[in-house]
């Protein structure tokens, strides 16, 4: 009787652990010009052959190749993966993600016709970009984010509630990178880069991990978690030659970090997939 207990027990977990491995079959991605390809809700839907739908090609991300959504799917994938991207470059919490998350995805992906489950399923979610850059000094008089980020993350995560109401369960969310770095914002003076760099340190080191931890703590059947995009991208910023790059500053030329004065190049995004593994583990990747 003990043998045939443990023996089941064995069992079980065997199956347990295939299926936890290779187990994810959808992502749902939202975002700006960092996620984007121009996925279009109403064209070739993503499929066995053509993972990502349309467009076709990676033509429509903001960097000289794939971007790290697209790495994830076809490169770093255990699985077969089917990804609807509704990122749209530009975007920021009010005036998009609002858009891609009730106006994309709810109306044509949440309904009970849908094919994917809360387990096979992972949300990704890098949005906030915009959202400091719109706030920050170089476009408002009295730029303080203690007053004006939060009422975005309010927002953001009222929609991840949303999301919870379809049936997701496990969300990635991603960090802000250090846009006071970037090739445009080194450009300005230095109250303006001090400016972006406290945007970035409340969004990453106060709001972020507040919002998820009380996300997560309201719903006890959810997987959370937080990929640090601002610490992979210094890690390469602070030693740029070690990773293959000429050096920290340059732009539009392979040879750079930066693909432009705000987006990195396509091997910067190849990285950051190859990393988010590490993070999509335990969510049965
Ligand atoms: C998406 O595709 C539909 C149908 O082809 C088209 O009418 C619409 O303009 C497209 N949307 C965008 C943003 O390109
Ligand atoms: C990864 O995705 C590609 C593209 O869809 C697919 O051909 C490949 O079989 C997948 N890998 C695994 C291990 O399933
Ligand atoms: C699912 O059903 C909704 C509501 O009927 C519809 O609008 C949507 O297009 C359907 N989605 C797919 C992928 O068929
Ligand atoms: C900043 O102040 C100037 C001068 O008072 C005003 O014209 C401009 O509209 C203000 N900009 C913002 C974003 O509030
Ligand atoms: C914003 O809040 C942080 C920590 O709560 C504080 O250190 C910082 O001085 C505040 N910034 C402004 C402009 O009030
Ligand atoms: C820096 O600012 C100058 C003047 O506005 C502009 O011409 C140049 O393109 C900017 N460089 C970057 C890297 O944004
Ligand atoms: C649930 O979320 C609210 C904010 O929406 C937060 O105040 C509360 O602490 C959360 N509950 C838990 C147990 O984390
Ligand atoms: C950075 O590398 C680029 C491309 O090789 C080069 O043109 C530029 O002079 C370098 N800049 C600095 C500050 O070294
Ligand atoms: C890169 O430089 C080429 C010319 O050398 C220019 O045509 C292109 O628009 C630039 N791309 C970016 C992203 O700045």
């Amino acid at each position: 009787m003990k043998i045939l207990t443990l023996a089941l027990l064995l069992q079980c977990s065997y199956a347990g652990l295939i299926k936890r491995s290779g187990g994810i079959s959808y992502i749902f991605g939202f975002g700006d010009s960092y996620t984007a390809r121009c996925f279009n809700i109403s064209g070739v839907q993503p499929s066995q052959f053509n993972p990502m739908g349309n467009p076709p090609d990676d033509r429509c991300t903001s960097s000289d190749g794939p971007n790290w959504i697209e790495y994830l799917t076809t490169t770093y994938n255990n699985s077969l993966i089917l990804t609807y991207d509704f990122a749209v470059s530009g975007g920021a919490i009010p005036n998009s993600l609002v858009d891609q998350v009730m106006f994309q995805y709810e109306p044509m992906y949440s309904h009970s016709n849908h094919t994917w489950t809360g387990d096979n399923t992972i949300f990704m979610i890098w949005i906030g970009i915009n959202d400091i850059t719109i706030l920050s000094s170089l476009y408002q008089n009295m730029s303080d984010f203690n007053v004006t980020l939060p009422p975005r993350f309010d927002q953001y995560f009222s929609l991840m509630e949303n999301l919870y109401n379809t049936g997701a369960r496990k969300f990635m969310f991603i960090n802000m990178p250090p846009l006071d770095r970037t090739p445009m914002i080194q450009n300005y003076t230095t109250p303006i880069i001090q400016n972006f760099a406290q945007g970035v340190s409340l969004f990453n080191d106060v709001l972020l991990p507040q919002y998820v931890d009380w996300f997560q703590g309201n719903h006890s059947n959810i997987q959370t978690t937080i990929y640090d995009a601002h610490s992979a991208f210094n890690t390469i910023l602070d030693d740029a030659p070690a990773y293959g790059f000429a050096n920290n500053s340059c732009f539009n030329s392979t040879d750079c970090f930066w693909w432009n004065n705000y987006h990195p190049e396509g091997a910067v995004h190849q990285r950051l997939a190859k990393q988010m593994v590490t993070n999509l583990t335990p969510l049965g990747w």
